[in-house]
This record gives C-alpha cells, structure tokens and sequence, in this order.
C-alpha cells in the first residue's frame, strides 16, 4: 500500500505545550518516581489490610525502600487479589472520599472495580490530554468518542482528557454505528477515539452509506483497548486517510493513557512514567528482566490515592525500551499478545494478532476474521473463518485460503483449516473485539 496521497495531519506537539514532566531530564524524572513510590508504599501499607498482610508476609516494609530497584522485593498484585478485596475492600482512602468507580466486566465471575479520588481524576485527566496531544490533538479540536462509556474507563477516561485539553468533546460511547458515521460527517471532528476493530466497522458503514471515509474531518485515530499490528495501521491509515495513534491502559492501573504512541514517531508507546513506574519479568521465573527483554508488563501507581496499585501483573507482553520522542520516557513495545490470548495449538503458541498479520497480507481478504477451536478425535484444530474483501473474485478464495494456510505454516509452524466467507457475514465490534471461539 502507497502513502503517497495520505495527508498525514498529525503533528508533533511544540515543546512549548508539553508537561513540565514531559521535559524532565532521567535523573529529575528518577527522583521523582523515588520520592513517589516511597509515599504509595506506606500509603497501600497504612491503609489496605491486604497490602500490609502481603508486605508482612514478605518480610517487606515501606521503609526498606530507598532506591528504586527496592521495589523488586515487594510483593506482585494479581487481578485475583482486586476480586478479594470486592467491592470496596482495597481503597486507600475512606468511602466517601471517593468521586468515581470503574469496574472491567471480567469473563468470569464478579467484576474487578476501581475507584478514584477527585485528584485521582485530575492526574488521569492529566495523562489522558497528554496522550491526545501527543496523537496529533490540541486545543480547539473537535473530539469524537466512540469507546464506551459506563464502567469500562474508555470512555469517560477519554472525555476528561480531552475537556482537559482544550477540546469540544462529542460523546457518542459504541454502538448506533449508523450514527456515528452521520455526525463524524455533520460534527466534522479531526480526532476519534475507538477501538481498531470497531473502527473497522464504521468504516464500513461510511462505504455503505456511500460516503468515502478519506473525504472526512478526521486528522487522527486514537485506538486501544485491544490488540492491534502493523498491517492493521496501514489498513486504517489508508482506508481512512488518517494518523492512526496506539494509546494502552487498563482499569486497575488508572484506565486509557498509562502510555500512548508520539504520532511523529508511530514507535512504540510512551509510558508516562511521571505516574506509572513500569517493569518486566520472566512470568514463569517471576524474575525482573533488564529493559529490551520481553516479558510480563508490571505497573506500580506513584500518584494514586483510592487505590494504589503495587507491581501489578497486567499479563500484557512486552518489552521496554528508551525514550525517543519524549528522551526521559521510556517506551513499551505495541503490546501484540497477552498471555489470556495466548492459544496453544498442539504444542505450538498462536497470538491471534499473528493471524492478522497474515490474514491482511493476502490480497481478498478482508480484517475481519474469526478464530474457532475444536477438537477432532483427541487433537485440537483451529479454523481462521475470514471475510472475502467485496471485490474479491469468486475464484480468488480458494487461493487466497490456501495462501493463509501455508503462510500459518511456515511462519506460526502449525497447520490449520480456513474457510473464506461472504462479505459482512461475521459478527461486527461495537467494541473490544473476541476473536476466539472455544468450540472444544
Ligand atoms: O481497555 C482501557 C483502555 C480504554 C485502553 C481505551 C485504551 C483505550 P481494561 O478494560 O481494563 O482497560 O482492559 C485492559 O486491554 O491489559 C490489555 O490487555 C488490553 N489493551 C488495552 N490497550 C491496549 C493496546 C482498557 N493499546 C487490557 N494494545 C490491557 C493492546 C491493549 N492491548
């Protein structure tokens, strides 16, 4: 695909409009996280039984903190200690000082939820603006937020950050995708804020309604809350004309805007470390890696009051690397697998975002697809269910399929089944995407 006709309207912010603390030197940043992680320590420690039972247990107490690399003795938070503590059992603070829950739906169980203090809003607003102003956003730009709005943090956590930034919001949430193409149309936004797979579907809507997405207002799309490659950029950035800027979060460390991409670099994502101290560890060794390697990605909160957050196991892989656009800020790796995602075919692990790479490599295909597990005799099988593109010829698909086929082969080393079907026949996001059907 050619970028030569793209506009590529986002800019790199001024230096003028960063954050003090996007322009801190390593050692002013590196002070500021010591004197911050020394406080959430004694502050998850005086407050939260189950921190000060675990920090017990450990033979760990705030005060044995004095360097950074200290935090390595402390104990992990997995998300199996947030559903202890349901509903209110890990806030630091009392009740009534808390102005906001969250909440992530959970595949099982009771949900995880989370709650954050009137200042806890102000630095997440803080953060959230700073990652749209480093998508390409500012100040006076039309805002269209199409993550959900509700317990899940995407959207409100959006809609802070881009009052906070100067911005006319428009708050449409998912869903009514017919809607949101007529007021991305009539509203004339320059950023949108959405999930990659449910863009996909707006954008197919724009083509139903005969409209061509690369003739809107739209500069920038600002997308996460699920996994998303390189192909899947390009896909977005031509089909729509548009900057297509990675931003990642999770509810139990804030929600949107732990960490998001600069849109003149597109190199991986900064982590406002100013707020989140990141690690990565070997997640079966459960050993600290230096950064560049690739692992399990642990957020500890340095601003957080209603629930600070200790070495949290995100169970995200990735690895960190050196600041580049912003020198300080070290950046993560897009995170393209998560070990919840991981399949583990015959022996062999597949992300399913290794499927996508190869599915959107293969002329006629289109991003939509399916992964299905079964099991034939006593061996599981996965079948990549895809969409035909529409104008895919009849007698393109059975080559195309067997491309996929042989592509999974020699790059992923196992062998599945696929099956091209009619255009618009699989099911559609309206949000976070689920690729995977466990037929077993
Ligand atoms: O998804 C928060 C969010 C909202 C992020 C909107 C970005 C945009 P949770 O529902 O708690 O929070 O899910 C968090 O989603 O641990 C990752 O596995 C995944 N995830 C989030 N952003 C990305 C991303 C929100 N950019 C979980 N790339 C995380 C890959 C992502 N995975």
């Amino acid at each position: 695909m050619s970028n030569t006709t793209t506009r590529r309207l986002g800019q790199a912010a001024p230096e003028g409009l960063l954050d003090p603390e996007e322009r801190m030197s390593v050692d002013e940043l590196r002070a500021l996280q010591l004197d911050r992680l020394q406080w959430t320590l004694q502050h998850a420690y005086d407050n939260v039984s189950l921190y000060r039972r675990k920090f017990d247990a450990a033979g760990v107490h705030p005060s044995d903190c004095r360097e950074l690399a200290d935090l390595a003795t402390f104990p992990y938070t997995t998300k199996a200690d947030l559903r202890e503590g349901y509903p209110f059992g890990m806030f630091a603070v009392p009740r009534e000082d808390v102005r906001r829950i969250h909440a992530s739906s959970g595949t099982t169980g009771k949900p995880t939820v989370v709650g954050y203090t009137a200042r806890d809003i102000e630095s997440w607003s803080t953060v959230m603006a700073r990652s749209i102003r480093a998508s390409g956003g500012r100040p006076g730009h039309r805002v269209h937020v199409a993550y959900g709005y509700g317990l899940f943090t995407g959207g409100l956590g959006a809609h802070y950050g881009a009052e906070r930034l100067g911005c006319t919001v428009i708050p449409l949430s998912g869903g009514m995708t017919p809607r949101q193409v007529q007021l991305i149309v009539d509203f004339e936004p320059e950023v949108i804020m959405i999930t990659p797979s449910y863009f996909l579907t707006v954008l197919d809507e724009f083509e139903r309604q005969g409209v061509d997405p690369r003739t809107t207002s739209l500069k920038v799309g600002i997308f996460g809350a699920e996994p998303w490659t390189e192909q899947m950029r390009s896909e977005i950035e031509e089909r729509a004309d548009i900057d297509a800027v990675d931003i990642y979060g999770l509810s139990e460390v804030m929600g949107p805007g732990v960490a998001n991409e600069c849109v003149e670099t597109k190199d991986g994502l900064h982590i406002w470390e100013d707020h989140f101290l990141p690690e990565v560890i070997d997640p079966n060794e459960e050993t600290v890696l230096p950064d560049g390697d690739k692992g399990e990605l642990l957020f500890t909160s340095l601003t957080k009051q209603a629930l600070p957050i200790i070495r949290y196991r995100t169970r995200d892989l990735t690895r960190l690397m050196p600041g580049s656009a912003r020198p300080s800020m070290r950046r993560m790796e897009k995170v393209t697998g998560r070990s919840d995602d991981l399949i583990i075919l015959r022996g062999v692990n597949v992300f399913p975002t290794q499927i996508e790479e190869i599915v959107l490599r293969i002329p006629g295909m289109a991003p939509h697809f399916q992964l299905e597990l079964s099991r034939r005799g006593r061996m599981d099988h996965l079948t990549v269910r895809v969409e035909a593109r529409p104008d895919c010829p009849p007698e393109r698909r059975g080559p195309a399929s067997a491309e996929l086929v042989g592509a999974v082969k020699d790059n992923v080393g196992v062998s599945v089944d696929c099956e091209v079907v009619d255009p618009e026949t699989l099911e559609r996001s309206q949000g976070k995407l689920q690729r995977l059907i466990d037929s077993r």
